[in-house]
């Protein structure tokens, strides 16, 4: 079965071209400008106009938690409606996070997700490995793991008592990360300190959603991201910030590269719309946008924007962590550190990152790079996945420039009762998307299959060591 995507505009991280796309199969078989386009046209099964449309890769959200155990209580998207809702939006993979618990083993541990995942997928999707229990067989498992294609290991500074690791441990897993050519991924915030701030406010009674942000200041972040970077270039490893969300930290990302250190950053949707503001709002709703590292006042935001224009951010993943607000959010009722961390968003990466095109913020090509193709580089992808060339998976999305949508958790597909971006008008829309050459989502309408999705044994990180 062949298709040709006809009349559209390729957008890539190199560029845009006039040109027309022909699938074969599961693959892209020929990218041909439209003087060529007829002999192509000639061969294929079916057309698909594109005209005044976009087509580009599927994008790849390399941060999401389906089902993911937290606070008591579980992500509430499962793979497959998170899935779903993520190819609605034009992403076509998902790196998730296999969660070890403290005595259970890392190839144990990705049994259990794989049982979660497999077969119940709308769309590719890998696994990063959440390390919280440091010891020698933890470390001799993270070589093990590499063979299996989950190249990417997350540890946290943050969270003491739950996947909190200590700087010494950090330390032996950047060594072992090292030696294997593992990716190590940081969640960098100094949760020690964290954790007396939270006791003073809950003591004070201070415990609205709002003291969540409050308690976690970006000073906090910005220290652990330049702890983290030291403890990388003492073990020679290389480094990947996630969800950065302070300027502090940002200055210590763009400090190590331009000494010329391996360390990439990601930032998340959130953190270019949404503000403490939103975290302040009355009667409890400051809960919906409860997320670690909080939410930041704007003049973060613009400093975001201007690190994912000069490359010192290279990825924008959503953090896709949903919690309903009914009964899990309120978990946290009368106080702020039992409110789930988590916040919506693999639906809407790709809108929300257009609107930062329609308002000059970024290209249209850095669009795709920050949003498809390095997350492809970055986690071993690349070229199977993040571009438009022949030879490449046929994960394709046609993209409506001008259509008007506006957000709202009544229409949109994940499976949480609100929406962070309620009310949000976006300019742009997914008209198509294709998965491995099916159409999985057209005219808004989920086509499936269900369980279309395969799992992507992924490469180490594909730029400099
Ligand atoms: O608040 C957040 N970010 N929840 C998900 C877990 C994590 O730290 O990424
Ligand atoms: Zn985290
Ligand atoms: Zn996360």
């Amino acid at each position: 079965m062949s298709i040709l995507i006809k009349g559209g505009t390729v957008v890539t991280a190199e560029g845009t071209l006039d040109a027309d796309v022909l699938v074969d199969g599961e693959k892209i078989a020929a990218v041909v400008t439209r003087e060529a386009g007829g002999t192509v046209a000639e061969r294929a099964d079916e057309i698909i106009d594109a005209t005044d449309r976009y087509v580009i890769p599927g994008g790849i959200d390399a941060h999401t938690h389906m089902e993911m155990p937290f606070g008591g209580t579980f992500a509430s998207d499962t793979f497959e409606t998170g899935t779903e809702a993520a190819a609605h939006g034009g992403t076509t993979t998902i790196i998730d996070f296999a969660v070890q618990a403290k005595g259970t083993g890392l190839e144990a541990t990705l049994d259990k997700w794989h049982e979660k995942a497999d077969g119940n997928c709308a769309i590719d999707y890998g696994f990063h490995m959440i390390v919280s229990d440091v010891n020698d067989a933890t470390l001799k498992e993270m070589d093990a793991l590499i063979g299996d294609g989950v190249t990417s290991f997350k540890m946290f500074m943050a969270y003491p008592g739950v996947f909190y690791a200590t700087d010494g441990e950090i330390l032996r897993a950047m060594q072992q990360a090292r030696t294997s050519g593992g990716l190590i991924m940081m969640h960098a915030e100094n949760g020690i300190a964290i954790d007396q701030l939270v006791a003073q406010a809950l003591a004070a009674g201070r415990s609205d959603p709002v003291h969540h942000g409050l308690t976690r200041p970006p000073e906090l972040e910005g220290e652990a991201t330049h702890r983290a970077i030291v403890l990388a270039k003492v073990a020679d490893c290389p480094l990947y910030i996630v969800h950065l969300s302070a300027a502090h930290a940002l200055e210590a990302v763009a400090e190590a590269r331009d000494d010329g250190q391996n360390v990439f950053a990601e930032t998340c949707p959130q953190y270019l719309y949404l503000s403490l503001d939103d975290l302040a709002r009355p009667d409890f709703e400051g809960a919906k946008f409860v997320c670690s590292p909080p939410l930041r006042t704007p003049d973060h935001a613009s400093a975001l924007w201007r690190g994912l224009r000069v490359n010192d951010l290279s990825v924008v993943s959503t953090d896709h962590c949903p919690f309903c607000f009914r009964e899990q959010k309120e978990l946290g009722r009368g106080d702020f550190s039992k409110i789930p961390n988590g916040i919506p968003g693999v639906e809407h990466r790709m809108d929300l990152l257009h609107q930062g095109v329609v308002a000059g913020e970024i290209t249209l090509s850095r669009w795709v790079e920050i949003c498809a193709t390095t997350p492809a580089r970055m986690f071993g992808l690349y070229p199977r996945k993040g571009t438009i060339t022949p030879g490449a998976d046929a994960d394709i999305v046609i993209y409506d420039p001008v259509a008007t949508q506006t957000i709202s958790a009544a229409t949109h597909h994940m499976n949480v009762d609100y929406s962070a971006y309620e009310g949000m008008e976006i300019s742009g829309k997914v008209a198509l998307t294709m998965s491995r050459g099916q159409v999985v989502v057209s005219d808004g309408q989920f086509r499936g299959p269900a369980g279309h999705g395969g799992f992507l044994r992924r490469d180490r990180c594909q730029y400099l060591f």
